[in-house]
């Protein structure tokens, strides 16, 4: 009971697949505690990005047990769904932030959602922004800013509202170093001051980061720790 609380993430003999019968992942077993920092790696299209689906439930394990957060994600509900996604912040490759938004009103969507006051997803907001070394582009639209700019600002967004979990995909892959720093540095801060739990899947682990991670290798459709 104790070791489930402080456990983030439970797969046991976890099977996921987008069609029945054609199996990615197969037999999945990880249990991530609070404040694990994690990372994954694998050959393009092993299915880093299957597996980080699966942990905010828009793939529903086909087989086995998937637990996030305390929720169990076999025959999720929809309003557990919701549940989950606050207290998850998913940064993507492709940054997904809304192009008809402001930077800033972007990053105060999770706090809107969360339930604060306007003053309060201003003010963390502009909190963040400045983490991000981006207060200056606060009044920018997406599209007005360097790719690398966009991440940040992704990264500022996913962080907002104090998740317990932070799920990255690739979030440095096509940055410059500059922008990757700000970035690897932001989850490292996170994680070692707030005690953010972070699972990141990338294809180089920065080699200046200087944090105690584990690191996870997706492989012929299993997942194994390097020790
Ligand atoms: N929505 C989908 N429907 C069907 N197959 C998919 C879908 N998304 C990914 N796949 C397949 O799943 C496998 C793993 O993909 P992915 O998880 O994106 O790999 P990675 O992130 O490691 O590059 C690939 O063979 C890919 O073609
Ligand atoms: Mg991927």
């Amino acid at each position: 009971m104790n070791e489930e609380k402080s456990s983030v993430i439970v797969a046991e003999n976890l099977s996921l697949s987008y069609k029945k019968n054609e199996p990615i992942l197969q037999n999945i077993t990880l249990n991530v505690k609070t404040k694990d920092f994690i990372f994954i790696t694998g050959k393009s299209g092993s299915g880093k990005s299957t597996f980080l689906k699966s942990l905010y439930a828009a793939l529903l394990p086909r087989e086995g047990r998937l637990n996030v957060c305390g929720i169990e994600l076999n025959n999720i509900s929809a309003s557990n769904k919701n549940f989950l996604r606050k207290h998850l912040g998913v940064v993507f490759q492709d940054y997904k932030l809304i192009d008809s938004w402001t930077i800033e009103k972007n990053v105060m969507l999770p706090l809107f959602i969360a339930g604060f006051s306007k003053d309060v997803c201003l003010s963390q907001a502009h909190k963040l922004l400045k983490h991000v070394k981006l207060l200056h582009k606060a009044d920018k639209y997406p599209l007005e800013l360097s790719g690398g700019e966009q991440q940040r600002a992704a990264v500022a967004r996913a962080l907002a509202h104090n998740p317990v979990l932070i799920l990255a995909d690739e979030p440095t892959g096509n940055l410059d170093d500059y922008s990757s720093g700000v970035i690897w540095g932001l989850l490292k801060g996170a994680n070692e001051q707030l005690g953010t739990t972070i699972v990141t899947v990338t294809h180089r682990i920065p080699s200046l980061l200087r944090v105690g991670y584990r690191h996870f290798i997706i492989e012929n459709g299993g997942m194994d720790e390097i020790c």
